[in-house]
């Protein structure tokens, strides 16, 4: 979720009026350089969980009298239901309760994506099954709960619907005559301009003008999006498969009338998310359902209802164009275009993020227009914007680097900035040209040949290509952790995070290890639950930085407890936070670490047998000096047979610049999965909607081709390693990037390989034929 950045940037300077200079200027996080567990390829906590299925994910949990839910879908674009006949379905085997807009209880709507609350979140904010408006094709018009799947599925297919149909707006190229053009983006002024680009960009010595789309796609989580929940007296306990139990929490509370106490939200097993396993219509008309049945429910969505109820990524059709001098030294940089946002989703798909940081051009100007289709709500899906704005952005570069005979990686080169182009904002820190030069010659980019079709293997015609990618630094506010610490050495970490499959756990046991002086083995992590303190939500690839924050401030206080509690006996009476570490199970003076004493015998002389302290992260006020921002280079080369069109990547490698790695093989796994991504949106995946009615075709995965594993060469990933000396501990966030740059880097070893440019993703092999 890029642009939470601009959001949280605007939050933290709003709660604070001003920020004091001397806040700004800390320096880098004194545990780097000094760490023992950090950098380790510990294995994951959860692991044997999740291998041995003894993990029970929101679809397993078994309760009493539970009862299956199946949803009905709406066949039109827009309209309003006439008729509705439930009374096949009400008298089916096994049924318990149809709903529709009629008995759903009458509940609230939820808040977009709040730029002003960052707490609350929702992913649209049209009524749920409020009235008889449809607002697109898919949304769930009626759910039938039954004592089983398989009754529920039944009769749910008994339940007819007749609707009036009102114009529907289901054509992205004819929306474009009255296409908005909003004031800013996520906070970001959406009209970037400097100079007459325009002018320039025609007087240049050299020039690439292209158009370049990209569609509609969905997250493909494999664990469907699923929710099992009961009411107990007026509790509402969710088994939801989420990547934001808190706010899910606070917004269910909100939408129901209820206490924040009386909800809880349990998800400590989430099988993949993508940005998509967010708070939809699915969960709420289970919730809502179950009230009225007064038996818990078990909601899963299949598959083809996961692509027409839930948002995935908005298409785009965008304009680069880039002018450069003799030299190659941009004098224009242009990127401008089309998405699709209706007034109720809540991600714009910044794409002209990207090209805002990566260069400095003379002149530049950056727009983004939005489309009001009738369609489900799009919304964040892995590195929004960015994904798809460095594939129009680095395919262009690539264009014009061809255009000029410099080679690409120097073209970058040439134009790389020395501060923020747009904000003059300094750099906390960036190594692109070293995470290029340590790629290139990784990879072997010098046996690249510049002249398209030149290699060839039988009829196979080889290329290399290379791209950019970049995502910002996100730090969310708010985060706490609970934190105790026993007689026996132990301590347990709790706060109500995220595991997607990133390994949250377990970086965070490496982290707490070192930052508390003791061995991984004697940290636990607990996650999953709203009742622990409040986690942000796992998202824009901030959630570890933000806990690692918490973390820090809760080693602090109980740093302050421990002082005070070891008195005047202790080797180290007398000394203040400021002057000791936790090292070695205990509390030494930095000055002189003999001075120790062990938590065992602070916590025994007390007679304590554990200390817990609670703490937030301090407010990431790193983020309003600083431009924070990841990059990478990424280098493919594929083969295009002459005879079938027929496209294989034979290689990929991305290099990294992403501050310090907690967790090389965790960071491995995030980083190539995000690769895997891109390369499915380079190549395979594509959300077929029909213009005409705004129905979503795929239904299921033998129609939505996300790569297999016959698809994906062997990944090489490396990094920089460098620390951001602005940031906790120095990470930068790895979730989103991978995907970044990637689809790029595919098209433009394509080109090389064939002489053949597609600029429409994805690129299928009937195009290069
Ligand atoms: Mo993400 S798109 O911030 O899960």
């Amino acid at each position: 979720m890029s642009g939470i950045q601009n959001a949280i940037i605007s939050s933290v300077k709003t709660t604070l009026g001003w920020v004091p200079d001397r806040w700004l200027s800390s320096g880098p996080d004194p545990l780097i350089g000094r760490t023992a567990a950090i950098g380790r390829q510990d294995v994951r906590v959860d692991g044997p969980a999740k291998v041995s299925g003894e993990a029970r994910f929101a679809a397993e949990i078994a309760m009493d009298r539970l009862s299956y839910a199946s949803v009905v879908h709406s066949t039109v674009a827009r309209g309003r239901i006439t008729r509705l006949d439930t009374v096949a379905a009400e008298a089916a085997p096994g049924v318990g309760l149809v709903m529709t807009y009629r008995n759903m209880p009458r509940i609230g709507t939820l808040d977009l994506i709040g730029v002003t609350n960052l707490s609350a979140i929702g992913n649209s904010s049209l009524p749920i099954m409020q009235d008889a408006d449809v607002r697109y094709d898919g949304q769930i018009v009626a759910v039938v709960i039954a004592e089983s799947q398989q009754q529920a599925d039944h009769a749910a297919s008994l339940i007819e619907i007749d609707y009036t149909r009102g114009a529907a707006r289901t054509s992205f190229e004819a929306a474009k005559t009255d296409a908005r053009t909003p004031a800013s983006i996520l906070i970001e002024k959406n009209h970037e301009k400097k100079g007459n680009a325009e002018d320039v960009l025609k007087r240049s010595t050299h020039r690439v003008d292209a158009r370049y789309t990209t569609p509609t796609l969905n997250h493909n989580a494999l664990e469907l999006h699923a929710v099992t929940v009961a009411w107990q007296d007026d509790a509402l306990l969710v088994h939801d498969s989420t990547q934001m139990i808190a706010a899910s929490a606070q917004a269910l509370a909100r939408l129901f009338g209820l206490k924040k106490e009386q909800v809880r939200v349990l998800s400590p097993f989430v099988g993949g998310g993508f940005g998509g396993k967010g708070l939809w219509d699915h969960q709420i008309v289970a919730i809502a359902a179950s009230r009225l049945a007064g038996r818990p429910v078990r909601l899963v969505l299949s598959r083809e209802g996961v692509y027409r109820s839930v948002g995935g990524r908005s298409p785009s059709e965008q304009r680069v164009a880039i002018g450069a001098d003799a030299d190659g030294r941009f004098t224009a940089l242009i990127h401008t275009g089309y998405t699709v946002m209706p007034p109720y989703a809540a991600c714009p798909e910044q794409f002209s993020f990207a090209g805002r940081v990566l260069y400095g051009a003379r002149s530049w100007e950056f727009l983004q227009r939005h489309l009001d289709l009738d369609v489900v709500p799009n919304t964040f899906m892995r590195a929004p914007g960015e994904a798809i704005g460095t594939f129009a952005l680095e395919s262009a570069i690539d264009e014009l680097a061809h255009d000029m005979g410099i080679d690409p990686i120097d073209l970058r080169r040439r134009n790389e900035p020395d501060r923020h182009p747009v904000n003059g904002s300094a750099f906390s820190q960036r190594a692109l040209v070293k995470a290029y030069c340590d790629g290139a010659a990784r990879f072997g980019w010098e046996k690249r040949l510049a002249t398209p079709g030149a290699r060839r293997d039988g009829e196979w015609r080889l290329g290399m290509g290379c791209a950019t990618g970049t995502y910002p630094y996100t730090r969310m506010p708010g985060a706490t952790v609970g934190l105790t610490l026993r007689r026996d050495g132990s301590v347990t970490i709790s706060c109500s995070a995220q595991d997607m499959g990133m390994g949250t756990a377990t970086a965070q046991i490496q982290h707490a290890a070192d930052r508390l002086g003791v061995p991984t083995e004697a940290v636990s992590f607990e996650l999953g639950d709203s009742a622990m303190p409040p986690a942000p939500f796992a998202g824009g690839s901030g959630q570890t930085a933000s806990i690692l924050s918490a973390v820090i401030a809760a080693a602090e206080k109980l740093a302050g407890t421990l002082l005070r509690l070891a008195g005047n006996d202790s080797p180290v009476a007398g000394l203040r936070t400021g002057e000791i570490r936790l090292v070695d199970r205990g509390i030494a003076c930095n000055a002189d670490l003999s001075r120790h004493e062990s938590y065992r015998s602070i916590l025994a002389r007390a007679g304590r047998d554990a200390i817990t302290v609670t703490a937030s992260g301090n407010l990431p006020i790193e983020m309003l000096k600083y431009a924070m921002h990841s990059t990478s280079a990424v280098f493919c080369a594929v083969r295009v047979s002459e005879v079938t069109g027929e496209i294989r990547v034979d290689r990929m490698l991305g290099s990294f610049d992403c501050g310090t790695i907690l967790n090389p093989k965790t960071a491995a796994s995030q980083f190539k999965g995000g690769m895997i991504m891109g390369l499915g949106l380079a190549l395979t995946e594509e959300t077929l909607v029909d213009a005409r009615t705004g129905r979503i075709m795929n239904a299921t995965l033998a129609d939505y081709h996300i790569p297999t594993h016959l698809d994906v060469p062997d990944i090489e990933v490396m990094w920089t390693g460098i620390p951001d000396p602005r940031s906790p501990l120095g990470v930068r966030g790895i979730g989103e990037i991978g995907v970044t740059g990637v689809a790029a880097a595919i098209a433009n070893a394509v080109f090389n390989a064939t002489g053949k440019r597609v600029r429409d993703l994805p690129i299928t092999l009937d195009k290069l034929l």
